[in-house]
C-alpha cells in the first residue's frame, strides 16, 4: 500500500498511478492487452474520437476490505454496458471477458493504490474506448483503442454522505428522447458542462434535468440516476434518455429486499412534492442524499432536508450498498469480483 498518500483528504481527481492497460482493434480483431507506464497516447490528429464524437467510457469500483481482499463491485454489467454504447455509436465490441481480465490486470499492477480500508475510499476504474482511425467524411472507425487506468478517490461531493441541494435548469437538456442519452459517450457530459458550472456557481451540488420533449418527467442528474422515496416505495425514471446505472439497478434490488416496492416509470414533477426522502446514484456519487431541488424557472422548491442530515431510506441503501462493496455483508446477489 502506498504509504505517502493522506487518504483522508482524497477528492475525486486524476491521480497519476503506476501502469494502465491497454489494447488495440485492428484488421477486425481484438489484439493482446498491453501493459504501458505511460499517462499519454499517441493518436492521428483526424482519429474519429476527435472528430465524431466516436469516444465512449466506462466508471467502476474496487473496494479492500476488512480481510484485505479486493472486491470489483459488478465489472460484468460495466462490460455489458460498454457493448450496448458500443451498438449506439458505432464502436467495435469488447467481449465481456477481455474487459473483466484488463480490469483485473490494471488492479493488480497498481495494487498498492487500492486504500486501505479504514479509509473509506476506494479505487476508481475508468474505461476508455476510442476510435482511432484517421477520417474526415463522417463515418465510424476501423480502428479502435481501450484502455483501463485506475486512481485512488475519495467521495465525489465533496461533503461526504450529506444532503445537498440540486438545480432544475429548464434551459438546458443534457440528452434527447432519441438520442444518446443511454450511451456513455463524452458529447452527453459536453452537453452537461455549461449547465453544470452554473449551477455549481449558484451553489448547487448538481443539474436535474427533465425530459427534453416535454420538459414535464424527471430524467437524470449530470453525472448519476435520480430516486425518491415515498412511504414503502422507492420510485425512479424510465426514460430513453438517461444512462442505465449499475447502482440505481442494484439499490432496486436493495429496497426490494428491505421489503419496499420498486417503481420504475415517469416521474412528472409535481410529483416531486410528494415524496419524503430523494437522492442521486452512481458508481462516483454512491448514494447522495438531495436537501432540496430548485426549479428556478418555475419559482418552485421541492425540500427533503433542513439540516443536510440525510433520511432513513438513503442511509439504510448507502450502509447496504456500501458494506457489501468492502465486504462487511454477505454478498447475496453475487455483485462482486474478488481480485486475488
Ligand atoms: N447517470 C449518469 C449520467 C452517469 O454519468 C452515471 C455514472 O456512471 C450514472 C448515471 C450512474 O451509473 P452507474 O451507477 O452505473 O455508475
Ligand atoms: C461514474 O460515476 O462512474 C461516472 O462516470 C460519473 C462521472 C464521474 C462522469
Amino acid at each position: 500500500m502506498d504509504n505517502t498518500i493522506d487518504w483522508g483528504s482524497l477528492g475525486f481527481q486524476y491521480m497519476k498511478t503506476d501502469y494502465n492497460v491497454r489494447c488495440y482493434y485492428r484488421d477486425g480483431q481484438w489484439g493482446e492487452l498491453e501493459v504501458s507506464s505511460s499517462e499519454q497516447i499517441n493518436i492521428h490528429m483526424a482519429s474519429t474520437c476527435l472528430h465524431y464524437g466516436q469516444e465512449a467510457f466506462e466508471g467502476l469500483k474496487a473496494f479492500r476490505g476488512k480481510d484485505g481482499k479486493i472486491r470489483v463491485f459488478r465489472p460484468d454489467e460495466n462490460a455489458l454496458r460498454l457493448q450496448h454504447t458500443s451498438d449506439g455509436i458505432m464502436l467495435a465490441k469488447l467481449p465481456t471477458e477481455k474487459f473483466l481480465e484488463a480490469v483485473k490486470k490494471v488492479i493488480k499492477l497498481n495494487e498498492r493504490f487500492v486504500p486501505p480500508y479504514e479509509s473509506g475510499c476506494s479505487l476508481y476504474i475508468r474505461p476508455l474506448l476510442i476510435g482511432v482511425s484517421p477520417k474526415i467524411g463522417v463515418g465510424a472507425s476501423q480502428e479502435y483503442l481501450f484502455i483501463v487506468f485506475v486512481q485512488p478517490v475519495g467521495p465525489y461531493f465533496k461533503d461526504g454522505f450529506k444532503a445537498t441541494p440540486v438545480v432544475i435548469l429548464r434551459g438546458y437538456d443534457r440528452a434527447a428522447p432519441l438520442g444518446t442519452g443511454t450511451f456513455k459517450v463524452g458529447g452527453n457530459y459536453a452537453a452537461s458542462l455549461v449547465p453544470g458550472a452554473k449551477g455549481h456557481a449558484m451553489g448547487y451540488s448538481a443539474v436535474l434535468y427533465l425530459d427534453a420533449k416535454e420538459k414535464k418527467y424527471v430524467d437524470e442528474c449530470g453525472p448519476a440516476n435520480f430516486f425518491g422515496i415515498k412511504g414503502n416505495k422507492y420510485i425512479t425514471p424510465k426514460s430513453t434518455s438517461i444512462l442505465p446505472s449499475i447502482t440505481n439497478k442494484s439499490l432496486q434490488q436493495l429496497a426490494k429486499d428491505f421489503g419496499m416496492e420498486v417503481e420504475q416509470r415517469q416521474i412528472p414533477e409535481e410529483e416531486l412534492a410528494t415524496f419524503e426522502e430523494a437522492g442521486e446514484c452512481g458508481t462516483a456519487a454512491v448514494v447522495s442524499p438531495i436537501s432540496k431541488i430548485d426549479d428556478i424557472d418555475l419559482k418552485r422548491t421541492y425540500e427533503y432536508s433542513k439540516d443536510g442530515k440525510p433520511g432513513p431510506v438513503c442511509t439504510k441503501l448507502y450502509n447496504t450498498l456500501r458494506a457489501i462493496q468492502y465486504g462487511d455483508m454477505p454478498d447475496t446477489h453475487n455483485w462482486v469480483m474478488i481480485v486475488d
